[in-house]
């Protein structure tokens, strides 16, 4: 659906993309994460040609962009809608003034307008509000505004920078669903940039980790959160699943260990899906004559399925300890065997 092919951007002496491939997929919603300046912007701009790369190729649904002129240019990138972290509406227009301006810069008849933009308003839920003004409505409403007049065109893909990152936790959470929402019901393309974990963990069906101008890493939501191959990943997924315990969890862990008879190890745990830990655990007791504490864990949803981590302090014989990791390990569990 969007395809970025050796995309390179410098800016003067800067280069904030240093070649970029990327194939989304139509339908998907894909999310772009990196750390502040890692260069998200630049490419998310790319993609409608709001910046024109030095170098690369941007195919939107098979065509072309970087080789179209005014005014096939500006037809394409009807198709392409975007919101904004700070919403970039227009202070003079009404809410319903400002969903209806891409239509009427489209050329579309008064009354047509006046039409999809009711429709666009009960969409999002702002219909009650159509004639305020955008200082008289909330941030998440705003967003909303931006969000319907991103539509307007009725797009194939829809772009958005930072949208939530403005946004208190809640009103996050239900401008994602609504992103959600119009991603279902109508087959949008959604290419979602964040610097924050929670947003992908909420929304994005695959990730793609930028860092300093290249994709260090890329996969679907639940592999990527469970198994971080780059240590930039492996921070941002710390942002949302912490990994250090807690210091009164140590204690208590040495505590355990510094009174027992048979040595001990601490596993850190990692699962995710179906088969959740449970059933594993008293696996590892039956079938290796382990005894296991819990001691500190986690459990949370991506894209419905159980995902956590969990700390076991396991003592027994060191083969049987061995073989419980590896059993573990055979399961699709990540384990580290940790020291306290
Ligand atoms: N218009 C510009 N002129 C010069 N440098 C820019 C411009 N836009 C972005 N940059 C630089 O490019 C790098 C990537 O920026 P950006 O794409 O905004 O990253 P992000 O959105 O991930 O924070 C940063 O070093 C930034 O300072
Ligand atoms: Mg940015």
């Amino acid at each position: 659906m969007v395809e970025l092919q050796g995309i390179v951007q410098h800016y003067g002496g800067v280069q904030a993309l240093r070649g970029i491939d990327l194939a989304i997929r139509p339908g998907e919603v894909y999310g772009v994460i990196g750390r502040s300046g890692a260069g998200k912007s630049s490419l998310v701009r790319t993609i409608n040609l709001l910046n024109r790369p030095t170098a690369g190729r941007v195919l939107v649904d098979g065509q072309d962009l970087t080789a179209l002129r005014e005014p096939r240019l500006r037809e394409a990138r009807r198709s392409i809608g975007m919101v904004f972290q700070h919403f970039n509406l227009l202070s003079s227009r009404t809410v319903h003034g400002n969903v209806a301006l891409p239509l009427e810069l489209a050329g579309i008849a008064p009354l047509e307008v006046k039409r999809r933009v009711g429709e666009l308003l009960d969409l999002v839920g702002l219909a009650p509000l159509r004639d305020r003004y955008p200082a008289q409505i909330s941030g998440g409403q705003k967003q909303r505004v931006g969000i319907a007049r991103a539509l307007a065109n009725r797009p194939r893909v829809l772009l958005s920078d930072e949208a939530t990152s403005a946004l208190d936790p809640e009103t996050t959470r239900s401008i994602l669903a609504l992103l959600r929402q119009v991603n279902r019901d109508f087959g949008l393309t959604v290419v979602l940039i964040t610097h924050q974990m929670q947003v992908i963990k909420q929304v994005a069906d695959r990730v793609a980790v930028l860092d300093a101008g290249r994709v260090v890493e890329e996969g679907g939501v639940i592999q990527v959160f469970t198994h971080p191959r780059e240590a930039v990943t492996r921070s941002l997924v710390e942002d949302v699943v912490p990994q250090a315990l807690p210091e009164s969890v140590v204690a208590r862990i040495r505590a355990l260990m510094s009174g027992a008879a048979t040595p001990g190890q601490l596993l850190r745990l990692a699962f995710a899906g179906e088969g959740s830990d449970q059933p594993l655990l008293s696996e590892l007791v039956r079938r290796y004559g382990l005894d296991l504490n819990i001691v500190h864990g986690q459990v949370d949803e991506i894209q419905g399925r159980p995902f956590g981590s969990l700390a076991v302090l396991a003592r027994g014989a060191r083969e049987s300890l061995a073989a419980a990791v590896d059993h573990l390990r055979l399961a699709g569990v990540r384990v580290e065997v940790a020291h306290v």
